[in-house]
Parts: C-alpha cells; structure tokens; sequence
C-alpha cells in the first residue's frame, strides 16, 4: 500500500431503502443510515435514484440532502427526468450510470462510443449548476477518451471485474484499472472507482495511481447488520488508512 494515499469514502446507502420497500413499510430510515454513516466518518453518501424507484425515493434524496453534511453524490441515468431531479436538488455530484430493469445491479459501465451528442449537453448543463459530474465506466481507454470529449470532471471506474476475478485473474484486472487510471488523470478527470469493493478486495485497489474516491455499498451494509453502521463504516475508512 503507499504510503500518502488518502482516498475518499462515499458510503451507498441504497439497500437500506431496498429493506424498507420489501415490506413497503417506513423503517429503516435511509436518512437516518445517512447520517449514522456520517458520523462514523464517511465523506460521502452515495445513493442510486433508479427511474423504477426499486430502493431510493424522491423524498429520500430530498431529505438526504438536507441533512447530509458532507457531500451527496446522486447515481442517476442520463434521461430528462434525472436532470430535471438533479437540478432541483443541488447534489454536490452526480454519477452518470446505465440502467436496464431487469438488472440486479448496474452491471457495467455506460456506453459513450455510441452516446448521443445530447449527453454532453446534459453535463455542461449539470456542471453549470456546479455538479461534479462523474461517468461510470468500464476501465476501457476507448470509454475513457469518450469521457474526455463529453467533458466529464472524473470517472467511476466499474470495479466489478477485478472484484468478481478469480484469484489467478486479480492482478490481471488490477492491471487494466491502473492503466485506466492513468490514462483518466492524463485526460485531466479525476479518478473514481465502485463496485463490488468489500473488506478483502481494498487493499491492492489503493495501489492503483491516482484514486481519489471509492463508492462502496453493499459490503459495508451487509456487515453494518452484523456490527452496526458505525464499526462497517470506520473499519473501512482503516482499511483505507484512514483511521
Ligand atoms: N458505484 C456505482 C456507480 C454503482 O452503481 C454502485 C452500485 O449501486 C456502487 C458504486 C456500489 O457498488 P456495491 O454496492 O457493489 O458496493
């Protein structure tokens, strides 16, 4: 691990509404996993408005915003509606991500070779509003020269294949996001990355040039059922060599 690297916690809280609309009742409270993830020091908080709003409600993000003090970051597909709900709620980022229905999760990252000129508007329009906007992408250098171009302040590198390999195929993955990296931070964007990042997996990833953030939920959530929000949340920002 290097020594010197200090890289952001956004802690996604989306399976705490995921639990709450299995039952289609009020608790948990994503507010209030908001704000315990802020306490135990998170820098932000992450949540995915999805346009079937299977998890995150409007007046979660509304709320949200409100009582986070630190910085909220919106994950949201790039149609009218979401920019529409972007500006209207201030967040300090927002993170372009594709969408299909029938996906468990966001399963890779968007697609900008075949983007329509349209999404540039989108993030001039979303920058203009001082949003930091992000692209979620596949650590692909074609993706990344895209990104350029559409003008985007950093990229989200999707961190599912180096998270999911088998151990012979790690360094391999780990291998395509430093280069990945590389070519971001050339491009003048800055490095993100997410995605099937847990307790195990961390480490190696700081080694990679550049990172500045991590976006990271379901490991953190599943053991915040076990120890609390408040032990998930800071034995994650240790690994980080944060505390
Ligand atoms: N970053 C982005 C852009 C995502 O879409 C997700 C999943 O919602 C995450 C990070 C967090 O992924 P995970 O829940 O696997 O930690």
């Amino acid at each position: 691990m290097m020594g010197k690297t200090f890289v952001r916690l956004g802690v996604n809280i989306d399976h705490v509404a995921t639990l709450r609309q299995v039952r289609k009742a009020v608790e948990p409270e994503p507010v209030a996993a908001a704000v315990a993830a802020e306490m135990a020091g998170a820098d932000q908080i992450t949540v995915h408005l999805r346009e079937d709003r299977r998890h995150i409600q409007n007046r979660d993000v509304r709320l949200i915003r409100e009582v986070v003090r630190t910085a909220l970051n919106l994950e949201m597909a790039a149609t009218a509606e979401m920019q529409e709900i972007a500006l209207a709620l201030r967040p300090d980022a927002v993170c372009i991500v594709p969408e299909r229905r029938e996906e468990i999760t966001t399963e890779g990252g968007l697609n900008l070779v075949d983007a329509s000129p349209s999404l540039g508007e989108m993030v001039a329009t979303l920058k203009d509003a001082d949003i930091h906007v992000t692209a979620f992408l596949d650590p692909d250098l074609r993706q990344i020269n895209e990104a350029a171009r559409f003008r985007f302040d950093a990229v989200e590198m999707h961190t599912g294949a180096y998270a999911n390999a088998p151990r012979g195929r790690r360094d391999a993955e780990l291998k395509k996001l430093k280069e990945a990296a590389e070519a971001i931070r050339h491009l003048g964007m800055r490095v993100h990355a997410g995605h099937g990042l847990d307790y195990h997996n961390i480490s190696p990833l700081l080694t990679v040039p550049d990172l500045e953030e991590v976006n990271i939920g379901h490991s953190i959530m599943a053991r915040a059922i076990m120890v609390g929000m408040d032990r998930a949340v800071r034995d994650m920002l240790h690994l980080l060599g944060r505390v």
